[in-house]
């Protein structure tokens, strides 16, 4: 981080992943980030228009529920970008298991339209609910300002009892 905050000069730093609750965005501000983009904390949400049993396993996953899924490329395009090498985690499903436990099985011309029409009837958790780490931080659904507030508040408790703690180490 030290170095992308450098590198980046004038330019400012937003950091990404793993941020949910007020100890993220304490670390990332402390080497010079200027702000924070949450991801999977801000999924459940009240307000987040994805299905209620998407926002409830979040809430019960553990980070390790989390998967990469392999041989993604059987069944999405390249993400982001066409030389993009990442893929964004997914909380397990039958259909991230069965593509795992046999690839060969997964048509790519077949699967990206079903994964399509299933997100666009609102079914797209029950194929590749996507979900960062983070979720192990996620305990509850609140209000997104909800969210943002006690995220700030924790903010302040922590950046405040980092001073005190300088100040009073401080050599007199
Ligand atoms: C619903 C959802 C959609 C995402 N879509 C993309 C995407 O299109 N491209 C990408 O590179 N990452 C994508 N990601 C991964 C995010 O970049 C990643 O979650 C982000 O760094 C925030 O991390 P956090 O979820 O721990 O807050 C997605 C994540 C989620 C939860």
């Amino acid at each position: 981080m030290s170095q992308v905050v450098d590198i980046a000069g004038e330019i400012s730093v937003v950091t990404a992943g793993g941020i949910a609750d007020g100890r993220g965005p304490a670390a990332a501000l402390a080497p010079g980030a200027q702000g924070v983009a949450i991801g999977t904390r801000l999924l459940a949400s009240v307000e987040m228009g994805i299905a209620e049993e998407w926002k409830n396993r979040i809430v019960a996953a553990e980070a390790r529920d989390t998967i990469k899924p392999a041989h993604s490329d059987r069944f999405m395009p390249p993400f982001s970008r066409p030389d993009a090498c990442g893929f964004p985690r997914s909380l397990r499903t039958p259909f991230l298991e069965d593509v795992e436990a046999q690839p060969e099985r997964v048509q790519p011309a077949e699967a990206g339209p079903r994964i399509v029409e299933a997100v666009l009837t609102g079914r797209g958790h029950e194929i590749l609910p996507f979900t960062g780490q983070s979720a192990a931080l996620v305990h509850d659904i609140l209000p997104a300002a909800e969210i943002v507030r006690r995220i700030v508040d924790d903010v302040e408790t922590i950046l405040r009892r980092t001073a005190d703690a300088c100040t009073r180490s401080a050599p007199r």
